[in-house]
């Protein structure tokens, strides 16, 4: 059985609690927009396409309880609901170019003279449901596209590749993102071993990556964030691969903090630096990635683990859970559904669709 962030049946959405991995599995049911919101500010569920696909299926899961009749007040009620999903984290595009396709799909809807408040949600909720299939789709294609990529550039049988973060299927809707590319190639035969950073703070790393890795079977080694630049140099690392919150139009990328200095030593030891992203990750209405704006999380995040707390108290405290690796440093490429794009290709492919 593959592990599943996202379980949505028969208009039930139920999420797996990822703050309670890798000890706990456990499903929370997620009936109100409220309550997905939430899940996604407390980083119960994470990930770019995670969030987007459990914020908008939050919605899905409200009006289908609702009994409301008028057509105005479930359009107002959609707007209002796709609006509030986007504040829970600012950093990943994913939510609100979804909220943003919803909302325009939505007035064109309500413009045509037979639409009736029925035939509103029943658009938007089959628009949302097939997320979840096509971001799927999505992820198998980066895997064996990055995949394949990562193998025409290096001189040996098999990859041995470097993540940090989670981007697998607790990141998305399922194979995941830079986690599927080397799922692809171990699936391949073609991965020799992963690596992948604690990813400090918060640990999706060790917590999440780790898990997966172990549930999948894949060779993997569990470093922390500052053994990175060591692995580089001693371990063979033939790619560093990473996801991404925000591709801008300049293939500037905002990612989990962290992988900038990943993106400076990947580039000193000249080992190619991959970023892989669907295309629901780029937002080509910012032009570079100074126009990014990076969550800031809370300080406890960085000051405790598990609720105890490591840091002498009274230090002050900075804690952005992002941070942009400038697109002169993605030497490899950038990896989407569409094909792996130097970031200065990207902007056309996306257009070109
Ligand atoms: O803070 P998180 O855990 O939501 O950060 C996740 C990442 O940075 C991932 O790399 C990114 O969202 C891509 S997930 C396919």
């Amino acid at each position: 059985m593959t592990l599943e962030a996202i379980q949505y049946l028969r208009g039930r959405l139920h999420i797996l609690n990822q703050l309670l991995l890798p000890h706990e599995t456990c499903y929370e049911e997620i009936d109100t927009v409220q309550q997905g919101w939430q899940a996604i500010r407390d980083m119960k569920v994470r990930g770019a396409p995670a969030i987007a696909i459990v914020g908008c299926l939050s919605l899905v899961t409200e009006l289908q309880q609702s009994n409301e009749e008028d057509k105005d007040a479930v359009v107002t009620f959609i707007l209002d609901s796709l609006k509030y999903l986007v504040s829970a984290r600012p950093t990943a595009v994913n939510i609100a170019k979804a909220a943003a396709e919803l909302s325009a799909l939505v007035r064109r809807e309500t413009q045509k003279a037979e639409s009736t408040a029925a035939t509103i949600k029943e658009s938007v909720i089959t628009h949302i449901v097939s997320m979840l299939e096509k971001d799927i789709a999505d992820n198998k294609n980066i895997g064996d596209c990055g995949a394949r990529h990562i193998l025409s550039r290096i001189n040996k049988e098999k990859a041995t590749i470097l993540t940090h973060c989670n981007t697998g299927s607790l990141a998305t809707a399922g194979y995941g993102t830079a986690l599927g590319v080397i799922r692809s190639l171990h699936a391949m035969g073609r991965l020799e071993h992963v690596f992948c950073t604690e990813t400090r703070p918060y640990n999706q790393g060790a917590r999440l990556t780790a898990f997966e890795l172990v549930y999948e079977k894949i060779p993997a080694t569990l470093i922390a964030d500052s053994m990175a630049s060591i692995a580089m140099k001693e371990k063979g690392i033939s790619a560093v691969v990473v996801g991404a919150d925000r591709v801008v139009l300049n293939g500037d990328t905002a990612n989990k903090v962290g992988t900038y200095q990943l993106a400076v030593s990947a580039k000193y030891h000249n080992i190619p630096f991959y970023v892989a992203a669907p295309c629901t990750s780029c937002d080509l209405s910012l032009e570079n990635g100074e126009q990014i704006v990076i969550e800031e999380r809370p300080h406890q995040e960085l000051t405790d683990i598990n609720g105890i707390r490591i840091a002498a108290p009274g230090i002050h405290v900075w804690n952005p859970a992002f941070d942009v690796t400038p697109h002169e440093l993605i030497t490899g490429g950038i990896i989407t559904e569409l094909g792996v794009f130097s970031p200065s290709e990207l902007q056309d492919a996306v257009i070109r669709g």
